[in-house]
């Protein structure tokens, strides 16, 4: 069976080939020939997730799947959340300078407290179901730290400055192997495979 994934990144795409292929092909939003620019306009990780794979299978009646993450830091009341990309608004989607941000916001808070969280939204084919093609949603996270600087090369995004919980180094020093085991994404994503496998296998 062939299944949308919602994505053109290739880390993400290969992540969850690795999970999924052979039982399930998992294709890419070029592969489809779609080159749209598919609106992220709610203002929750769910809303966004679940437009994206609601305008995949709206317009290509393909089953999909699409992701969503946001930094939640306690101390900021769960920002920067849905805007994780776009934390400094006065740069387009510029990594340091949403770190450099995080950083100076969280400037003499001993709270340090935060947590990665992914939402996938699927939505099935309508002829793989015998009911509609209602979404389901996967959720993953990881708890911890917001380090009072940047360390390691490694990852991307807020990589740099998030300390898991149960480890003394950031993402960026842990690297991909740790990270992929760990992750909110690789959660998230373990559960659609749980999903996926189970019942269109
Ligand atoms: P997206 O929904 O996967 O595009 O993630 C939104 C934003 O959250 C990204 O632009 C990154 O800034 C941040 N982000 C998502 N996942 C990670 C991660 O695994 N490490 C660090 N930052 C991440």
């Amino acid at each position: 069976m062939k299944i949308v994934f919602a994505t053109n990144n290739k880390n993400k795409l290969t992540e969850i080939r690795k999970i999924l292929e052979p039982q399930l092909e998992i294709v890419s939003l070029s592969d489809i020939g779609c080159e749209a620019d598919i609106p992220e306009t709610a203002d929750t990780l769910e809303g966004n997730a679940l437009l994206k794979a609601r305008y995949i299978a709206d317009q290509y009646h393909l089953a999909c799947f699409a992701d969503d993450t946001g930094l939640e830091v306690e101390a900021l009341n769960g920002a920067p959340g849905v805007h994780s990309a776009r934390f400094d608004d006065t740069t387009d989607h510029d990594s340091e300078a949403n770190m450099r941000k995080l950083l100076h916001e969280l400037n003499g808070k001993d709270n340090r407290r935060a947590r990665f969280r992914t939402v996938i939204a699927f939505i099935p084919a309508s002829h793989d179901t015998d009911s509609d093609s209602s979404p389901l949603l996967f959720e993953g996270m990881i708890n911890g730290l917001i380090a009072r600087e940047k360390h390691g090369i490694g990852g991307f995004g807020y990589d740099p400055i998030f300390i898991p919980n149960g480890y003394d180094k950031t993402f960026a020093e842990l690297g991909t192997d740790i990270k992929n085991r760990i992750s909110h994404r690789a959660l998230a994503v373990r559960k659609l495979a749980d999903h996926l496998l189970h019942h269109f296998h």
